[in-house]
């Protein structure tokens, strides 16, 4: 089932076209990867799914409701969370209070009485809760990384839309963040759409895989499918 439609995106900054008319479903369950060459238009689409940008025209569909240029806290009440591409933790703020930022913000939030403690459990679920009364400032950009997926899934998202987590892992750790992402999608009954470079980890991770060059939706299919595609090949090696 859809939870998730893109119909004709479009978006446009001044002279240059962001996005020209992309749709692209993503299936609720799944674990989507979103690639494509630099300025492909790949956090543009997020921004339009996540109400921080409103689309020029076409429409964004999440669970049958249209959502389309809703701002990002009623879009983030109806279940989409997002990280992004850089980090954005309020720096003067613990790293408990920024996942309580989340905590607040979400949609079954009446039941939270302690938020400090439910806070405390997501920086327990992405292995940072040493860091609980550090001010996020301090942190480095995987632990940044990591308190942004923490402050999303404290908003009890139903999709979480991760743009560039892997920065700054080595291989080893690529891996273990790849299974991390997996089990959360198996153990919180998440949807994951997921932007990454790291090619090797979506392969690994993503039952489907959307291309976009240049604002167009190239292709899609199953990570197999992408990477055989001479299409995809020459996005990447004409960059
Ligand atoms: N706020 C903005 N103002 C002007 N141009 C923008 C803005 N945001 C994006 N663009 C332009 O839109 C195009 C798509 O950018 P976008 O950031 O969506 O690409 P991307 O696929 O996420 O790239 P990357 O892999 O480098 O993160 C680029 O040409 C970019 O310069
Ligand atoms: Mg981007």
């Amino acid at each position: 089932m859809a939870l998730l439609e893109g119909l004709r995106l479009s978006k446009r900054f001044g002279g240059v076209t962001a996005l020209s008319e992309v749709s692209f479903t993503v299936e609720e369950g799944t674990i989507v990867g979103l690639i494509g060459p630099n300025g492909a238009g790949k956090t543009t689409l997020f921004n339009l799914v996540a109400g921080a940008l409103k689309p020029d025209s076409g429409r964004v569909v999440f669970r049958g409701e249209d959502i389309t240029g809703l701002s990002p806290n009623i879009v983030c009440r109806h279940g989409i969370a997002r990280t992004f591409q850089v980090t954005r933790p309020f720096g003067t703020m613990t790293c408990l209070e920024n996942v309580g930022v989340g905590v607040i913000n979400s949609p079954r939030s009446e039941s939270d009485g302690n938020w400090r403690a439910t806070a405390l459990h997501y920086l327990e679920t992405v292995g940072v809760e040493d860091l609980a009364f550090t001010e996020a400032r301090h942190l480095n950009v995987v632990q940044k990384k990591k308190l942004e997926i923490a402050r999303a899934l404290a908003t009890r998202p139903k999709i979480l839309m991760l743009d560039e987590v892997l920065g700054g892992l080595n291989s080893q750790e690529i891996v273990q963040a790849v299974d991390f992402i997996r089990r959360l999608r198996d153990e919180l009954h998440l949807t994951v759409f997921w932007i990454e470079h790291v090619m090797g980890a979506i392969m690994k991770a993503a039952e489907k895989v959307i291309v976009l060059d240049q604002g167009q939706h190239l292709m899609e299919g199953t990570p197999e499918q992408v990477v055989a595609d001479s299409r995809v090949i020459h996005a990447y090696l004409g960059e």
